[in-house]
């Protein structure tokens, strides 16, 4: 089983990205296969289509596209890194895609649906503030519809520097220690 570490942020090698990819390293040390999906980079992405087609065929999604490799992953995966900037108090659009589209999931029967007990582990960014309460809203979404068992959260306030995490030890200390839970 591997663990799934999302990345949704445009600038590429910033705050979150950097912070995923150092708890995703300290994981690997660790012997966990850790696999990557860089959101924004993604083409071809929508959001739920509110079809409810997965309502009545199991828990699949009838839209196809870049994003439903990672959703697939989701499912099997032993644990998640989930990331993203604050945006206007809220998380990026990027990462808000994967996260509707979690609904195939929803309500759904528990074979076709997501095992409770996955880990996971949040990081947030906000050039000023915001970052903590978006990190709890963001792990709170799959505690509650999809009981995940949170391993580690960081929360940054970066000042808009987006060298802000790979030049502060102590973030740097705390990544690979959550990268150790998995
Ligand atoms: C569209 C947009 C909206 C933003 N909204 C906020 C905000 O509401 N509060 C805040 O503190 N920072 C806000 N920021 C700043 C980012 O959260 C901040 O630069 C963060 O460090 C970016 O994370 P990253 O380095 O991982 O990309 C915003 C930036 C952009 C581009």
């Amino acid at each position: 089983m591997t663990i799934v570490a999302i990345i949704s942020s445009p600038q590429k090698n910033a705050n979150t990205e950097f912070v995923v990819r150092t708890i995703g390293k300290s994981a690997e040390e660790n012997g966990k296969e850790v696999v990557y999906f860089d959101i924004n980079g993604m083409a071809n992405r929508k959001g739920c289509q509110a079809c409810d087609a997965c309502k009545k065929n199991g828990g699949k999604c009838v839209t196809k596209d870049d994003l439903t490799p990672l959703i697939d992953a989701v499912k099997d995966a032993e644990g998640v890194i989930i990331s993203s900037p604050v945006y206007f108090g809220q998380p990026c659009g990027q990462y808000r895609l994967f996260e509707d589209r979690l609904y195939r999931f929803f309500g759904v029967a528990p074979e076709n649906g997501i095992a409770p007990g996955k880990k996971v582990a949040v990081v947030t960014a906000a050039g000023s503030g915001g970052a903590d309460e978006l990190a709890d809203r963001m792990s709170g979404v799959l505690v509650s519809f999809f009981k995940f068992e949170p391993v580690g959260k960081i929360a940054m306030v970066t000042g808009n520097d987006r060298k802000y995490a790979e030049n502060n030890a102590e973030i740097v200390a705390q990544a690979k220690a959550i990268g150790k839970k998995f």
